[in-house]
């Protein structure tokens, strides 16, 4: 109730305040593509006030940004204090004044923690801002547990990254910071929940002016945000809603976790699982869901990438697109994705293999699946274009379009569903170079590879992957060439071989896709027309 009570101090004073981590603060410290606000227009975010935020030993500087969105100078205070192992750390300092005014313009300002790296210790600190408009004032507390280690550490990797071998400074943050990170989460989400709730509350201001501080009751915890909504009744989806950011997405989805109900683990990986249940929605109505998940050793990266990446696909709706219906992060350590699903649905790749023979990862082994003609895979690579088509039309880049990011149907109906757990249960498909990103290397195009540059046309290469994995039943692509030696590779002009019984024209439509220049592969439009074609033709023979 502490947080309940403090909201109910707020003074109208903070009304003209921001203070808040930016989208790249947040992506440093957590890996989540997210404002963290603790003060939105006013409204205090007690909730991920009361949180202790981890930074590992890799990051040395905090950095927040605030705005005063008054014109009236609103004074503040600054100050740090080091609660515990203060033989770890130099006192903290700032990069602005100790005290002085907040800025009209939005300001970013570092806090930076010097560890004496004499000891490895835990250092609890506090930051505390005290603002003040006339009579009163009002102090935020934001407490840090930072890890300082006893010899110097390699600088900072990028934190949006799945960590490879840990490190001994990766295991320490581990044990600490896991659980922090995704109360934090719950924190965006609350924060997001309470925007929400006040949008509401305006929007019927007469009858709720007495209690515009009161929460919403349906605020109180994380379970209860929102009720879950049907994805089919969601109205069609402007490209704007589409960038709204994670914390909304997860608010949005968040479901309770007891109407979830686990039959059988259909995948499991290192840190991720994959399972069939049911979920009832309100009216007790059943429903088969698939869930990803990961286990409780998993890290707060792969829990972030987990969230991240699950709902990129989120409120989008088309038959050839699997999005996910609802998210659960009540088991913080743990939480669920939860997509629809039908018995007789498949992992694609898993499929294709099963087409040769193979299972892999505990894959149920089943009766083996009519062999495929070339109609066959012609008609599933256009279903799979069909579903990239609308996410382009919806300026959403997959950037893993792969057959193991593809769900088959019984009657051979091909979807496209997001990439989340894929580099776990799929470990062969992805590879580091020297960077500490996994990266499905042998899937992106020379540009995407090279330079990280991703546009419509990279995904039109993977595509063409995709038509390769389909005519050769989930063959390794470049099984041959180290991953290293993709780049150079693709530079010096070799490509994937001919699969045997690939018929020219359809191979030719794969080289086209992987034109060196982005600007010389076809359009998907262009693949379309082809591919229907080419599939016409193929009838016309039978
Ligand atoms: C303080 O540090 C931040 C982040 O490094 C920087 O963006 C900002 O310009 C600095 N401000 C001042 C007054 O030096
Ligand atoms: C905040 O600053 C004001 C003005 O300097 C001071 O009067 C007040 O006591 C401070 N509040 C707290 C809680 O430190």
């Amino acid at each position: 109730m502490k947080w309940l009570i403090l909201l109910l101090l707020v003074p109208s004073c903070l009304a003209h305040l921001n203070v808040y981590l930016s989208v790249a603060e947040v992506m440093r410290l957590l890996g989540l593509t997210a404002e963290l606000f603790y003060v939105r227009d006013g409204q205090i975010n007690v909730y991920a006030l009361n949180f202790v935020v981890p930074v590992p030993a890799t990051i040395n500087e905090l950095h927040f940004t605030w705005q005063s969105l008054t014109r009236k100078p609103l004074p503040y205070t600054l100050s740090a204090e080091v609660k515990s192992n203060s033989e770890a750390m130099h006192p903290p300092t700032f990069n602005i004044s100790n005290e002085g005014y907040v800025p009209t313009e939005p300001q970013t300002w570092r806090v930076d923690l010097p560890c004496m790296r004499t000891i490895a210790a835990e250092v609890d600190l506090t930051i505390s801002l005290n603002v003040s408009t006339g009579s009163s004032s009002t102090t935020l507390h934001f407490r840090r547990k930072k890890i300082c280690l006893k010899e110097a550490i390699r600088p900072a990797v990028r934190v949006d990254s799945v960590p490879h071998a840990p490190t001994s400074a990766d295991i320490f943050y581990a044990g600490s910071g896991c659980a922090g990170g995704i109360i934090l989460i719950a924190a965006i989400a609350a924060a997001a929940c309470r925007a929400r709730a006040r949008k509401l509350r305006r929007a019927r201001s007469d009858e709720q002016d007495a209690h515009a501080f009161l929460p919403d009751s349906s605020c109180k915890s994380a379970a209860s945000y929102t009720s879950y909504r049907r994805p089919t009744s969601l109205p069609a989806v402007a490209a704007e809603e589409r960038a709204r950011d994670l914390q909304q997405r997860i608010a949005e989805l968040t479901i309770q976790r007891c109407r979830v109900r686990l039959r059988s683990v259909a995948m499991e990986g290192t840190f991720g699982r994959v399972y069939r249940g049911t979920y009832a929605d309100e009216e007790a109505r059943e429903q088969e869901v698939l869930v990803k998940t990961v286990a409780e050793h998993a890290s707060q990266v792969q829990v972030s990438l987990l969230l991240q990446e699950g709902c990129m696909l989120y409120g989008l709706h088309h038959e050839r697109v699997l999005s996910v219906l609802g998210v659960s992060i009540e088991d913080q350590t743990a939480p669920f994705l939860l997509y629809p699903w039908d018995a007789g649905w498949r992992n694609m790749k898993l499929f294709l293999l099963a087409c040769r023979g193979v299972t892999i990862g505990g894959a149920p082994g089943g009766a083996p699946p009519p062999p495929l003609t070339t109609q066959h895979v012609v008609r599933m690579a256009l279903h799979a274009l069909d579903g990239l088509l609308y996410l382009h039309s919806q300026h959403v880049l997959h950037k893993d379009i792969a057959a193991r990011n593809c769900i088959v149907d019984e009657n051979l109906r091909v979807m496209i569903a997001d990439n989340a757990l894929s580099r776990d249960l799929f470990p062969a498909d992805y590879h580091c170079l020297g960077d500490n990103e996994n990266r499905p290397i042998k899937w992106l195009a020379l540009e995407a590879l090279t330079k990280r540059q991703f546009s419509p046309a990279a995904d039109v290469w993977a595509l063409g992957v995709l038509l390769w994995e389909l005519t050769t039943l989930a063959h390794q692509p470049y099984a041959e060439v180290d991953p290293f030696e993709v780049a150079a590779y693709l530079r010096d002009g070799y490509r994937l071989q001919q699969p045997a019984n690939c018929p020219d024209e359809l191979f030719a439509v794969m080289a086209y896709c992987w034109a060196m220049s982005p600007d010389d592969r076809p359009t998907l439009p262009q693949l379309q027309i082809f591919l229907r074609d080419f599939h016409t033709q193929l009838t016309r023979f039978v």
